[in-house]
């Protein structure tokens, strides 16, 4: 490719004046008038932080698809969370692996497990860290499934039951706010009326009411070792192409008892998140999920993208679009980069 040298500006352009009132470009001449007009801002107050928790003392394993997270034992974990709370982050969301699998994941509730220790353990050492939990069977399931499996089909209501001992496990190890990410029916006003009844009337909700149906959890499933063993998630996840039934799904969880109401994934689901914002002005939260994750940690690694711009514009753009929390394995970069 060769390089055309360009003829010289004849003299006169430098004096050329248009007659312009309006130059938008005046605002964005120097840095401090950049952030005087900045319309939206991130701040580490909204990040919540995804952790996965393992059984055993000392591991900390990298996920090969997600560089930069790791399945951590409670000792590392909490290690995690204060690194994490130096950083600014005040919210953890945990994930759990547990040490055994069965078809209807009891273990989900085992008060002994890797995420309930986890909550005692991090609500010990560090009580104002804001401490919300996944709530779903598909890490705890032989299948991988997010419910109870009869003849091929995930049966909602025995599901419904089971995420009701998970969250109330939860709940009684301290968590702050349990979320339900499994997209059953009705799930949310059976955890909030078991929650009630125990006494546990603080504890919030945040649900994850406009799931939809990703190819971006990909790398989230080497993490948890959740993929399901055959089928996929179509029968309870949502469409992609729909965004009325996302307002219908919220519209539902706000109903029946949630406090925060989440969208997920985030890049794909911008307007989802500004028509559910517009349309029900509750806290409303967006999960920018591991394959969103992915995608820019392999761009940067091959020298494609700058990662720490690329970072920074996401998470604005999925704030302008209106969420107000943030849920990224980006939290702790982000809050330094701040
Ligand atoms: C289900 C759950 C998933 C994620 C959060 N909760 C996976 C799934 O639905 O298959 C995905 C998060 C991510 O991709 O980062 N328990």
């Amino acid at each position: 490719m060769s390089t055309r040298t360009s003829p010289p500006l004849p003299e006169t352009a430098r004096q050329t004046r248009l007659d312009l009132v309006r130059r938008p470009r005046r605002l964005r001449r120097t840095s401090a008038l950049r952030a005087l007009v900045r319309e939206t801002r991130l701040s580490p107050d909204d990040f919540v932080y995804p952790l996965f928790v393992c059984p055993g003392e000392g591991q900390r394993r990298e996920v090969p698809s997600m560089p930069g997270v790791f399945q951590f034992s409670v000792d590392e974990l909490l290690r995690e969370a204060a690194a994490a709370r130096a950083d600014g982050i005040r919210g953890v969301l945990l994930f759990g692996l547990p040490a055994e699998k069965d078809a209807i994941g009891s273990s989900a509730y085992d008060p002994e497990g890797p995420v309930q220790t986890a909550i005692r353990a991090l609500k010990q050492e560090m009580p104002e860290l804001l401490v919300v939990t996944d709530v779903c069977l598909c890490e705890y399931t032989s299948h991988g499934h997010c419910g109870i499996v009869f003849e091929e089909e995930i049966r909602n209501d025995p599901t419904v039951e089971q995420l009701v001992l998970a969250a109330m496990s939860h709940a009684a190890a301290g968590a702050d706010i349990v979320a339900p990410s499994d997209m059953m029916d009705g799930r949310v006003g059976r955890i909030r009326a078991a929650l009630d009844q125990a006494g546990f009337i603080d504890v919030g909700i945040m649900s994850y009411a406009a799931k939809y149906c990703s190819a971006f959890y990909g790398p989230f499933r080497d993490a948890a070792q959740s993929a399901p063993a055959f089928g996929d998630r179509r029968s309870h996840q949502m469409d992609p192409a729909n965004v009325r039934e996302a307002l219908r799904e919220v519209a539902l969880d706000i109903e029946e008892g949630a406090d925060i109401v989440m969208v997920k994934p985030a890049l794909t689901c911008l307007d989802v998140i500004w028509r559910v914002k517009e349309e029900f002005g509750v806290p409303t939260a967006a999960y920018h999920v591991s394959g969103e994750y992915a995608m820019l940690k392999a761009a940067a690694r091959n020298g494609w993208i700058d990662e720490p711009r690329a970072m920074l514009e996401t998470l604005t753009a999925i704030r302008r679009a209106g969420a107000d929390i943030l849920i990224t394995y980006y939290a702790r970069d982000a809050a330094r980069a701040l």
